[in-house]
């Protein structure tokens, strides 16, 4: 279902003690400037779900359901946000991010760029479930080729719970995508006072709300309801790559490596018709000889084989312990297993399978 309150002020729909300090904090002298000359910058919210709006459920204490609440009530019921910027909001789906797909990334897509055509926006926040939340901004850097701020932004309690972090959450996401100095950062990640680049963030715990972390580069700033401060760390801009007329992408499989592991995964990847396979290998991306021997067959019959690694952090090195440069294959560096599949499925798509080529393009910040 479509919500859209395109140009709609929101009346806060909470008032009292609450209202009063979030309102105080916001005061007009905070407010972004549009470039295009209007009082406040102009913000698109798409909505897709996730817990951020989630409700709770009769199943048990904490159980709730993924993607119930509108991006448009979620945002009517935070205080003061209104004084942030000219806000509209869409609703593009409503899923929890385990069931996010290549049809609402290209949705996404085709609305952002659309936006952005029609100089209807500043900036953009899209609400996304935490899951794969990562896969999300990381597929949308790699696409859009704009200067303009695009911010995801999720929760880790639904929004019926006691201490829901959504509303702040979003509220950090709008100061981020109104604010000039966002701009030419590539696509960001806000949750818990941080802001993430979409290259290096991950989720990391499966409950805390200081789950996003970016292991290898740290974040790339910090945002909370006074202020905003990048750190100097240089914006990442992504391959820039075509996107097909219509999804899906490639197939790729990610195959997870483990003790006792033989050619079997592989050979089932091949089967299944996978175009492309990404190795979510043991240490430095490396699999038994079994794996690494049905990779190598896997790379002759023509599917791209990219090693990245299980560990969590970390850049996987070419030709240490495997002989890339003779099997074949390209490996992942910083991109972990989630990642390296996202970018390399636009790779296939755009016709771009050679190794070498292959491997420059997840050399490319
Ligand atoms: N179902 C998960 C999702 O939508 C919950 C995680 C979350 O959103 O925080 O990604």
């Amino acid at each position: 279902m479509l919500h859209s309150l395109r140009s709609t002020r929101f009346a806060p729909a909470i008032v009292g003690l609450a209202a009063a300090l979030m309102i105080g904090l916001a005061s007009p002298a905070t407010a972004q400037q549009s470039p295009a000359g209007g009082a406040l910058a102009r913000v698109l919210v798409l909505g897709t779900g996730g817990t951020i709006a989630g409700q709770a459920n009769a199943r048990a204490g904490n159980a709730y359901d993924s993607g119930k609440v509108s991006a448009a009530n979620l945002i009517a019921a935070i205080p003061g946000i209104d004084q942030l910027a000219q806000i509209s909001a869409e609703q593009i789906s409503s899923i929890g991010s385990q069931d996010m797909n290549d049809k609402v990334w290209f949705d996404l897509v085709k609305r952002i760029r659309a936006a952005i055509d029609n100089k209807e926006v500043d900036g953009v926040v899209i609400t996304h479930g935490t899951d794969t939340m990562e896969e999300t901004a990381f597929f949308l850097q790699n696409v859009l080729d704009t200067d303009i701020p695009v911010v995801l932004v999720g929760s880790m309690r639904p929004s019926t719970a006691i201490g829901a972090d959504g509303p702040a959450n979003l509220y950090d996401a709008m100061r981020v995508a109104s604010a000039p100095e966002s701009r030419g950062r590539g696509v960001l990640v806000v949750l818990n006072d941080t802001i993430h680049g979409a290259r290096w963030v991950q989720k990391t715990n499966t409950t805390s709300v200081q789950t996003f972390r970016s292991p290898d580069a740290g974040p790339v700033g910090y945002v909370d309801t006074g202020s905003l401060r990048f750190l100097a760390a240089a914006p990442t801009k992504g391959a820039k790559l075509k996107l097909p007329d219509a999804p899906p992408l490639p197939r790729v499989d990610i195959i997870y490596s483990h003790a006792n592991m033989d050619a079997a995964e592989v050979e089932d990847a091949v089967k299944r018709g996978a175009k492309g396979i990404v190795l979510a290998g043991v240490g430095d991306g490396n699999s038994s000889k079994g794996a690494i021997d049905a990779l190598a067959s896997a790379a002759k019959q023509g599917v791209v084989v990219v090693r990245s690694t299980r560990v969590g952090s970390g850049y996987v090195n070419r030709n240490v312990e495997v002989e890339d440069d003779k099997l074949g294959f390209a490996v992942a560096l910083d991109l972990n297993p989630q990642k390296a599949r996202v970018l390399l499925a636009l790779l296939i798509a755009n016709g771009i399978t050679d190794p070498k080529a292959v491997q420059q393009a997840y050399a490319q910040p």
